[in-house]
């Protein structure tokens, strides 16, 4: 059950303040029935809902591309920084939705935003082995040493052992590296703190992909799109992209 001036929101028909205004118009009807409260609960698989004299197809959950950009947090709340959050249009807000992941305050690119647990659950389990893809820049030169170090696991400051990851170098030169690297954890600064074990510092880092969602370029940093059906249909039926290291 939930309560109908929500679902109206979730399903286009404005904020909460413009769908009370369309409940009190009384052209909103369940079952038949005109209603003048916006605060009655109603169970969208059970009862019918209708706007001016058309069924209402409701949707629960709301998945999102964003081109995240360097200063804003991927979090739902911040006492001092801009969120994520911050940067959606009231009607995509409404669906409540979170980051899948984070990505640090300083870094770019993709992030994913949903109110779907489920599949937030499978996009970050580390049992479900999502690779999650990143262009870096790197202060110093990057070399086939630290190809093999990747590939047999990093230890980072902690101790931890990291899984094996994959790093592809795309150019080097007298002001660093450029390169692609895959990893399937999300450890806190896992790329920065990969690179520091190697002595060598992350200078710009931008997600590309995650899992079968690769990054839209038409989509400016700070902007963002709903996935298209094809998208979210790579992403619902993925079930995690296992993959083992002889396969990156
Ligand atoms: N690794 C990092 O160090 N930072 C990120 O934002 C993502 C991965």
């Amino acid at each position: 059950m939930e309560r109908l001036d929500k679902i109206l929101a979730n399903s286009g028909y404005g904020s909460r303040k413009d769908v009370k205004k369309l409940i009190k118009s009384g052209l909103i009807e369940v079952d038949g029935k005109k209603v003048k409260s916006s605060n009655i609960q109603v169970d969208v698989k059970e009862n019918n809902i209708t706007v001016k004299g058309e069924t209402l197809i409701y949707k629960k959950h709301i998945y999102l591309m964003m081109n995240k950009p360097a200063g804003v947090v991927s979090a739902t709340f911040d006492n001092y920084d801009e969120t994520v959050i911050d940067l959606l249009e009231e009607y995509h807000a409404s669906f409540n939705p979170f980051p899948v992941g984070r990505l640090d305050k300083d870094t770019v690119g993709l992030l994913i935003l949903t109110n779907d647990g489920d599949l937030n659950h499978k996009m970050i389990s580390p049992k479900w082995h999502v690779n999650k893809v990143y262009y870096a820049e790197i202060d110093k030169v990057v070399d086939e040493e630290d190809i093999r170090a990747f590939e047999d696991g990093i230890e980072i400051d902690d101790g931890y052992k990291c899984m094996p990851a994959k790093l592809d170098i795309l150019n080097v030169d007298s002001n660093g590296s450029r390169v692609m690297v895959t990893i399937q954890e999300g450890k806190f600064h896992q790329v920065k703190r990969m690179f520091l074990a190697r002595n060598k510092k992350v200078v710009y880092l931008k997600r590309v992909s995650f899992g079968r969602i690769h990054l839209d370029e038409s989509i400016k940093e700070g902007d963002y799109r709903e996935l298209t059906e094809g998208e979210l249909k790579q992403v619902l039926n993925s079930g995690g992209d296992s993959f083992t290291p002889s396969e990156f």
